[in-house]
């Protein structure tokens, strides 16, 4: 989708100035770029404002994600990241928020299911995070999330997903 290949670059630095960071150091916010990417082309998401998402999940997440259908938990240090950006009438392109969701080890948050869930904003900063400054802001996440699927995700609708 060009326009998301014209703001993508331009995301990844903006978030990136957030330096969301996982449990194990890394930098989430600046280089989920770079991780395997589960969505052919952005796509409209009615749960995240309406807004295009694209999803992409970390090294240790992969292999599960993409067998989502499978069933079971994710291992700890799981990060699955979504950015975001809108297409206003006139054509307009604008960045919306990282989302984030990182398995946590286990005993860290049983409501959450372990997960701790952030937001960026798309000028990079930190909206809240579980169990961190700003956790009741990213409460709503984890009530979605656990409402149904597997280990709290609910991968891509099929007619978005690679293969
Ligand atoms: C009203 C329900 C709802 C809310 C609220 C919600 N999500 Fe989601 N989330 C979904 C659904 C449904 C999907 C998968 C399909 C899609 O992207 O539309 C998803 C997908 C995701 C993914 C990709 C991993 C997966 O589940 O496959 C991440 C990361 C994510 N959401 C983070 C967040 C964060 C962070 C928040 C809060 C700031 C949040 N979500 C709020 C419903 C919700």
């Amino acid at each position: 989708m060009a326009a998301y290949d014209c703001i993508r670059p331009m995301m990844q630095v903006a978030y990136g100035a957030a330096s969301l960071n996982s449990a194990s150091g890394e930098d989430i916010s600046g280089n989920y770029g770079d991780w395997e990417r589960f969505s052919m082309v952005p796509y409209p998401a009615a749960t995240h404002g309406g807004r295009y998402v694209s999803n992409y999940a970390n090294g240790v997440a992969a292999d599960a994600y993409r067998t989502w259908e499978e069933g079971g938990p994710m291992p700890a240090g799981s990060v699955l990241a979504k950015d975001s950006f809108t297409v206003s009438a006139s054509g307009e392109v604008a960045a919306g928020p990282l989302f984030a969701m990182e398995k946590m080890a286990s005993g860290f948050d049983a409501d959450s299911g372990d997960w701790r869930y952030s937001m960026v904003t798309p000028g990079g900063a930190i909206v809240g995070q579980t169990g961190g400054v700003g956790s009741d802001k990213v409460a709503f996440c984890i009530d979605c999330h656990l409402a149904d699927g597997r280990d709290s995700m609910f991968f891509l609708p099929p007619e978005f997903r690679i293969n």
